[in-house]
């Protein structure tokens, strides 16, 4: 079965097993983004299993890459760029990007970039890249001063979503994956969130099932596609989408990335919840329901003790979603439903009970 969506000109479509048959698959993506000269970007990891048969049926090169965050850099995307440049692709070119979110973001960057841009499609791998990162056009690289500071809004021509890919994903990223899957529930959808709480051994089981699978991306797209819709740059509800996230970077900052950004969004989902709840504006109860399904999945919900009241906070300031002096938190008025404040969505707390939330979280 295929389930479609479409986003700012993005054709999104699901269909588990669509990897499978890679004559197939290709012969979608030459369907929507045409091109005599198509170019496969992948990592190490991704390249052999899944980009080598699709790159072979579109009869494309395929480029490969260092797998790992250290890879989202100027210097690969240079690198990159210049084996494009190298076979002197023109402007009918399209690059094909396959894997998890450093390849989105990576190749994606190159697309948005080469001769001024030229099409990307996007075939995510990873359940963040799947639910997330392949979604909505942002693209870009990390620099020393801090992550994704560099890139370019640049929406795929096609997104290809094999829900099965996760099969063999490894444990440890489809259960950070799953921070970004219990969010959409908890923002967007009541009852995704308890579905995921029914079946969540099943759905981190290497043996998921087509349907499983399908679902859970499903679920996830649905809320993230109708986020973003209304909002491409970010402006209002989109902000909704940064729930946990404004703790959650701070933590995985501190980590020096040893953390998966997973990890530290269930943390920070966790902390942000209780703060609502401390500030008397979300219901009583839920930052326990959240703790209690992240760590049925295996995530962590504690603070390290390591990392100080002091750090965590001065780095929520330096978010670069802050506004203003202090910064804003996206939070949940009850499971499914967000507060839009000002229509923002981004509320500004005092750090005092910032503090209050992490203590209450150590
Ligand atoms: N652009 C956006 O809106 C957005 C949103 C969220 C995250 N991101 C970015 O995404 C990145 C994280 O993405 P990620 O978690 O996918 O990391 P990743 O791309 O490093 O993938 C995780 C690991 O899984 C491997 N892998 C991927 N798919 C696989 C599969 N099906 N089978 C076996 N191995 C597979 C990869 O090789 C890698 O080792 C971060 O850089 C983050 O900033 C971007
Ligand atoms: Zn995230």
């Amino acid at each position: 079965m295929v389930d479609e969506f479409q986003l700012h000109g993005a054709r999104i479509a699901v269909e588990a097993g669509a990897l499978a048959d890679a004559a197939r698959a290709a012969a979608m993506i030459t369907e929507r983004a045409p091109s005599h000269r198509p170019i496969v970007i992948a990592d190490a990891n991704v390249a052999p299993r899944y980009a080598a048969p699709l790159a072979a049926a579109l009869g494309a090169d395929l480029l490969s890459f260092p797998p790992g965050e250290g890879s989202k850099v100027r210097a690969q995307w240079a690198a990159l760029t210049d084996e494009l440049l190298a076979r002197q692709l023109g402007r009918d070119t399209v690059v094909v990007a396959v894997g998890g979110g450093v390849c989105g973001d990576l190749a994606g960057f190159v697309a948005a970039t080469y001769l001024r841009g030229v099409p990307v499609v996007q075939v995510p791998t990873s359940l963040v890249a799947m639910i997330d990162a392949a979604i909505g056009g942002k693209t870009g690289v990390d620099t020393r001063h801090g992550k994704n500071l560099v890139g370019a809004f640049h929406q795929p021509a096609l997104v290809l979503i094999d829900p099965l890919a996760l099969q063999t994903l490894p444990a440890e990223h489809r259960r950070a994956g799953m921070a970004e899957a219990i969010k959409h529930g908890v923002i967007a959808d009541e009852p995704y969130f308890h579905w995921i709480a029914a079946h969540g051994a099943a759905l981190l089981s290497p043996d998921i099932s087509a349907e499983f699978a399908h679902r859970l991306v499903l679920g996830s797209l649905g809320v993230k596609v109708d986020v973003v819709a209304g909002d491409e740059r970010e402006s209002g509800r989109r902000r909704i989408l940064n729930f946990g996230h404004t703790i959650g970077h701070a933590v995985e900052h501190l980590s020096g990335y040893r953390l998966l950004h997973g990890d530290a969004v269930a943390i920070g989902m966790v902390v942000e919840a209780r703060l609502g709840e401390l500030a008397g504006l979300t219901l009583p109860g839920l930052a326990d329901e959240v703790s209690a399904l992240c760590v049925a999945l295996g995530l962590p919900v504690r603070v390290p003790p390591e990392f100080s009241d002091d750090a965590i906070v001065a780095l929520t300031r330096g978010d670069k979603k802050a506004q203003g002096q202090g910064a804003r938190y996206a939070l949940p008025a009850r499971l499914g439903e967000m507060i839009p404040g000002d229509g923002s969505f981004a509320i500004a707390i005092d750090e005092a009970r910032v503090r209050a939330a992490i203590a209450a979280c150590r």
